[in-house]
C-alpha cells in the first residue's frame, strides 16, 4: 500500500464485515454452539488421542491468506473432538462444570462490545454491573450485602490478591516502596494441609515464601485442627516470626471439607490475623439450605474467594474476591505513579471508581455480564436447586460406595465431592484383619491398582475421575458440579470402574 493516504473516506484494509457476512457468520457459529450443547452428553468425555496427534491434521502454518468460513467451522468441529468435555454428565474430574447457554452467549456479547472494565470512566455500565454482581455474590453466600470486591480470572488470582491485601494490611512497614527485604520479621500464613496450592503459590509470588505458609495437619474429617493452629501461631511468635493471616477452606479441593469458620475467626481476632476464606469451589453450596450451617462464621471473614465458573455454572473465567474493608484493598494496590490512570473526577464518587486500585489487572474483560445474565435468566432459586442436587448426587455416590463390597469410602462426603477406592474381591476382609505392616502392603497394591483404574477410565472416554492423595492413600475422586448429571450416571460410573478392574485383571 502507498505511504500516502488519499482523502477518499474509504479504507483499503477494512476488517469490518457487511451485515450479510455477519449474519452468515453468526448463524453458522451459533448453530455450531447449539449443536454442541445438544450433543455434549453423547460425546466421549475424553478424546481417544495422545499429545501431538490431537491437532496434527489441522493447518498449523501461519495463515497468510484468509480461508473460507466453512473450512474454519469444520476445523472447529475437529477441535471439539479433541477436548475433554466438562459439560458431559460423567465428567467428575477436578472442579469443572458445564457452561450454561445464557452464560456462553453473554460472553459473545461481552466480546462483541469489547469493553475494557478498568474503571467507571472507561466502562460506566459494565463497571456498575460488576459492582452489582459482586454485591449479589456477597449476599448470596451470606457474607455481606455490602461486600466490595472484583471479578478475577479465577480462584488462584482471587487468593493471590487476597494474600497481597492481607500482607499489606497487617504491616506498618512501607513494603510497597522499600521492598520486603528491608522490612520487619518474616511474616507467616496459616492453613490446613488440605489448602489449595494457590495459597503457597501466592506466598511465593509475593516474596513471603512457600515455607512461611504453615500447614496445620487436618483432623479425621480433613478440617483444620484449631488447637494445632493455636500452638503453631504461639510457637512462631515465640521464635520471632510475625503471623499475619489464616486461610480457612470452605470446601477443600480434595474432599470438599469445610474448616470450622467461627472458631478460626475467634483465633484470628485474638492474634490480629487477617481471616481469608477460600470458597473458590465450595462457597456457592451455602445456597443449599441443608448445608448452610456448615458455613456459619463465613460472614466474619476479612475476605472470601469464590469461583462462579466452578459451581455457578458460568463459563470460565469468572473468579471473584470479596472483601469487607475497601480502604485496605485500595491501600494495597493504588498507585500514584502513572499520570495516564489519574482519575480527574471527585474522589470517592462512583465516577472515580477504578478496578485497578483493587487488583492486579489493568485491562479486564466484561466478566460480570455472564454472571449477571445467568442469574437473571434462571433466578437464584433454580441455580440453588441445581447445586443442591449435585450435593445429593455426591451423597448418593457415597452411599453406593459404602454399601458395596468392592468399594471403600476414603473421606466423608461434605458437599459434592466423593473420594473412594476400588477393592478387589476379598480385600475388605483382608484389610479388616491385617496387622499395620500387612495393611501398608495391601494399601500400596491398592494405590497402584486404583491409579491404573483411574487412567483406564479416563482413557476409556465414558467417564472421567481425577485423584486425591488422602493420608498417603490414592483415592478416586468424583466432583459433581454438573446440572446434567443424574443418579443413572453415578451407577454407570461405578460399573465402568468395575469393568476397568475386570479388564485389568484379565
Ligand atoms: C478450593 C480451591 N481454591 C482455589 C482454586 C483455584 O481456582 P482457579 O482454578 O479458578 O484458579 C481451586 C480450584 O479447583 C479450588 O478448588
Amino acid at each position: 500500500m502507498s505511504e500516502t493516504v488519499k482523502a477518499t473516506g474509504a479504507r483499503q484494509s477494512d476488517l469490518g464485515l457487511s451485515r450479510a457476512e455477519i449474519d452468515l457468520l453468526s448463524s453458522q457459529v451459533t448453530s455450531l454452539v447449539n449443536e454442541y450443547f445438544a450433543a455434549v452428553s453423547d460425546l466421549p468425555v475424553f478424546p481417544q488421542t495422545f499429545g501431538g496427534p490431537t491437532i496434527a491434521h489441522l493447518e498449523s502454518r501461519l495463515p497468510v491468506a484468509g480461508e473460507p468460513l466453512e473450512k474454519l467451522l469444520t476445523d472447529c468441529r475437529e477441535i471439539i473432538k479433541g477436548i475433554r468435555h466438562n459439560g458431559h454428565p460423567r465428567q467428575f474430574g477436578y472442579v469443572a462444570s458445564p457452561a450454561t447457554p445464557p452464560g456462553a452467549f453473554a460472553d459473545l456479547i461481552a466480546s462483541a462490545l469489547n469493553v475494557n472494565v478498568t474503571a467507571w470512566r472507561s466502562a460506566p455500565a459494565a463497571t456498575e454491573i460488576e459492582r452489582t454482581v459482586v454485591r449479589w455474590l456477597g449476599s448470596m453466600i451470606g457474607y455481606s450485602e455490602k461486600a466490595h470486591g472484583l471479578l478475577t480470572s479465577g480462584g488462584s488470582m482471587a487468593n493471590l490478591i487476597a494474600m497481597h491485601i492481607a500482607h499489606r494490611a497487617k504491616t506498618k512497614d512501607d513494603i510497597s516502596r522499600q521492598g520486603l527485604w528491608n522490612c520487619g520479621p518474616p511474616m507467616t500464613i496459616y492453613a490446613s494441609d488440605q489448602v489449595h496450592m494457590s495459597i503457597q503459590k501466592a506466598a511465593d509470588i509475593l516474596g513471603i515464601g512457600r515455607n512461611r505458609v504453615r500447614t496445620i495437619e487436618s483432623d479425621a474429617r480433613f478440617q483444620l485442627n484449631v488447637r494445632a493452629l493455636r500452638e503453631q501461631v504461639q510457637e512462631d511468635l515465640r521464635i520471632g516470626l510475625k503471623p499475619f493471616c489464616v486461610v480457612a477452606s470452605a470446601g477443600t479441593v480434595n474432599t470438599g471439607a469445610l474448616d470450622p469458620l467461627n472458631e478460626i475467626s475467634d483465633l484470628a481476632a485474638e492474634f490480629d490475623l487477617w481471616f481469608h476464606i477460600d470458597g473458590a469451589y465450595g462457597a456457592p453450596a451455602a445456597l443449599d439450605e441443608r448445608k448452610r450451617s456448615l458455613f456459619a462464621g463465613l460472614n466474619r471473614a476479612d475476605s472470601v474467594s469464590l469461583d462462579a465458573h466452578k459451581w455457578l455454572y458460568v463459563p470460565i473465567d469468572a473468579g471473584c474476591l470479596l472483601f469487607r474493608d475497601q480502604a485496605a484493598a485500595r491501600q494495597a494496590f493504588a498507585s500514584e505513579e502513572a499520570d495516564y490512570i489519574k482519575v480527574l473526577e471527585q474522589p470517592d464518587t462512583d465516577e472515580a471508581f477504578a478496578f485497578w486500585d483493587y487488583g492486579i489487572e489493568l485491562s479486564r474483560r466484561f466478566r460480570a455480564l455472564k454472571i449477571w445474565l445467568t442469574f437473571r435468566y434462571y433466578g437464584l432459586t433454580r441455580i440453588a436447586a441445581a447445586i443442591s442436587e449435585d450435593n445429593s448426587l455426591a451423597a448418593y455416590l457415597g452411599q453406593c460406595v459404602e454399601e458395596a463390597d468392592d468399594f471403600e469410602l476414603l473421606a466423608p462426603v461434605e458437599l459434592s465431592i466423593c473420594c473412594f477406592r476400588y477393592l478387589p474381591k476379598g480385600s475388605k476382609t483382608k484389610l479388616s484383619s491385617a496387622s499395620a505392616g500387612e495393611r501398608a502392603g495391601i494399601d500400596e497394591e491398592l494405590d497402584a491398582l486404583n491409579t491404573r483404574l483411574m487412567l483406564a477410565v479416563q482413557r476409556g472416554g465414558q467417564a472421567y475421575l481425577s485423584n486425591a492423595t488422602l493420608r498417603g492413600r490414592f483415592a478416586l475422586r468424583a466432583c459433581i458440579t454438573n446440572f446434567r448429571t443424574t443418579a443413572a450416571d453415578i451407577d454407570k460410573t461405578l460399573e465402568i470402574i468395575r469393568e476397568a478392574a475386570r479388564q485389568a485383571k484379565g
